[in-house]
């Protein structure tokens, strides 16, 4: 294993060289939305789009790896476009989050439903603690794009997340980000 550079650019979320990259298009999402006739609607209107791009680089067999996350802006009725979210299926593993464009809330809940938001916006690198879910959320008119960094053995549990949702959802009211409870958080599952 030898020391690498590695370049990303802040516009495009392009990492070079890279080890690997995936998409979701909003037609894998629909659950985590809390108005799925909204949801039905805009895709029967515009078709399937772009939801987010992840590009990793790994270094098989390190401790860490890091990527970027570049997020489409845009929303389900009121509720603006974001990431399944997860927990890490390890409780001793957290995450950076280092915004590089656009503008956003990083949206994060612990184990005992305890919600905090962070910021995101050029400059801002979000600590996510250990076993805290967490979720990012295009509140802008631009991709949000941002580098993250954690152990490669950190693990995602997503159903947590996608099967309950995140006590809040996050909504444009009046051109205003707002935060709500979510009508569909099933609590005490
Ligand atoms: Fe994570």
């Amino acid at each position: 294993m030898f020391p690498a550079g590695v370049t990303i650019d802040p516009k495009t979320g392009a990492v070079s060289p890279n080890t690997g990259t995936y998409t979701k298009h909003l037609s894998e999402l629909r659950s985590i939305y809390h108005d799925g006739a909204e949801f039905d609607a805009r895709l029967a209107r515009q078709g399937d789009a772009v939801a987010y791009t992840v590009i990793e680089y790994r270094e098989p067999g390190a401790d860490i790896f890091f990527g970027t996350t570049t997020m489409s802006p845009g929303r389900i009725g009121d509720e603006y476009f974001m990431t399944r979210g997860h927990f890490h299926e390890r409780p001793d593993r957290g995450e950076i989050y280092y915004t590089q464009s656009g503008e956003g809330v990083l949206l994060m809940q612990s184990r005992q439903g305890e919600m905090r938001s962070v910021e995101m916006k050029p400059g801002v690198c979000a600590f996510i603690p250990p076993d805290w879910a967490h979720r990012s959320i295009n509140t802008g008119e631009q991709p949000l794009i941002f580098v993250w960094c954690c152990n490669q053995d950190a693990g995602h549990d997503y159903d947590v997340i996608v099967t309950r949702g995140m006590r809040q959802i996050v909504v444009e009211r009046s051109g205003a980000v707002a935060y709500l409870p979510n009508p569909k958080f099933a609590a005490g599952n």
